[in-house]
């Protein structure tokens, strides 16, 4: 029994090791994988998620490029996290795959994910790895297609308790885009909320991303060359000798159930302008949402062999 998801993304180098890990778990359908600006323009994203697919070998996927923009706000994307390109140190073009292009425009005027619940023939579970703009273009077009074809919302974005990375209180996914945030809040969708509070404990270190670039596997070592683009931010930025590897647990919720502990809250987000722009916080008034309080960091790096191989967590002595 395999569960259909359709992955909304920005890749992104922990979107891109995202995507590998959900295109080499059996038990995930990829119905589609539809993409979004954030950490890079729409163009970088869109060909990053190809590229990673292709090493992956599921070029057979779908990928449906949305939204070049927030709903209201100018485009912001990190390069200064992920790389002018979006995957760090890693080669962004596999051969024949254009200039850094977006590819062929989606064939429709509707928003991606509408065009990617169309191709479902059930429910799905969607996963959103980056700003929730796609979701709420799909809720302005198609309301009911969203309400009944949407079986579950898993998104990484958003922080209860856990300091922000974009400002004090906003993760990065909420901030690029709080109006879309509002109106996924709005919907009354049944979203599961995994942020900042669980996501900072899902680290690799250092050695492990070195020894991860000396694997026989070309999309492990692809994978690699991101990586340490995102060890050498972390370790400017906060001094850790390692990187948060935030989306990654989404994917891992899926295939582990007990992975997560949730507890529901009613929340609503700051769509101000000032310090809290993106802060999304508990309110009697919001919205109901499971939101993600801990988690199982040996399950999550278990759920990794399957992308990394056994090799990637043996200690530095074995080698
Ligand atoms: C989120 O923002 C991006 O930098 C990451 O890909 C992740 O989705 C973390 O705040
Ligand atoms: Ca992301």
């Amino acid at each position: 029994m395999t569960t259909a998801i359709i992955i909304d993304t920005d890749p992104g180098i922990d979107d891109v090791v995202t995507l590998a890990l959900a295109a080499r778990s059996p038990e995930l359908e990829i119905v589609a994988v539809t993409t979004t600006y954030g950490n890079a323009t729409l163009a970088r994203t869109t060909r990053n998620a190809r590229h990673v697919l292709a090493l992956a070998g599921r070029s057979d996927i779908p990928v449906i490029p949305g939204a070049d923009r927030p709903l209201v706000r100018p485009l912001v994307t990190a390069p200064e996290t992920h790389g002018e390109s979006g995957v760090g140190h890693a080669e962004p073009e596999g051969e024949g795959e254009g200039e850094g292009e977006a590819g062929p425009p989606s064939s429709s005027a509707l928003p991606a994910v509408v065009v990617a619940l169309h191709l479902a023939d059930a429910p799905i579970t969607l996963v959103t790895l980056g700003p929730l703009t796609n979701l709420a273009h799909a809720l302005r077009t198609d309301p009911d297609l969203v309400v009944t074809r949407v079986r579950r919302h898993i998104g990484m974005f958003g922080s209860l308790h856990e300091r922000g990375n974009t400002n004090r209180w906003a993760d990065f996914n909420a901030w690029c885009d709080p109006e879309a945030v509002a109106e996924v809040f709005g919907a009354e969708l049944p979203t599961e909320m995994v942020g900042l509070d669980v996501t900072r404990r899902m680290t690799l270190d250092r050695a492990e991303v070195v020894r991860l670039g000396r694997s026989s596997d070309p999309l492990v070592r692809w994978l690699a060359d991101a990586l340490r683009f995102y060890v050498e931010f972390h370790c400017r930025q906060e001094r850790l000798d390692g990187c948060v590897v935030n989306d990654v647990l989404t994917i891992g919720q899926l295939l582990e159930p007990h992975l997560l502990d949730f507890a529901r809250f009613r929340l609503k987000i700051d769509t101000g302008d000032g310090e809290y722009r993106g802060r999304t916080l508990s309110d009697p008034a919001g919205a109901a949402i499971r939101v993600a309080l801990d988690v199982d960091v040996t399950a999550m790096r278990r759920l990794l062999d399957r992308v990394f191989g056994h090799a990637w967590d043996r200690p530095v002595a074995e080698e």
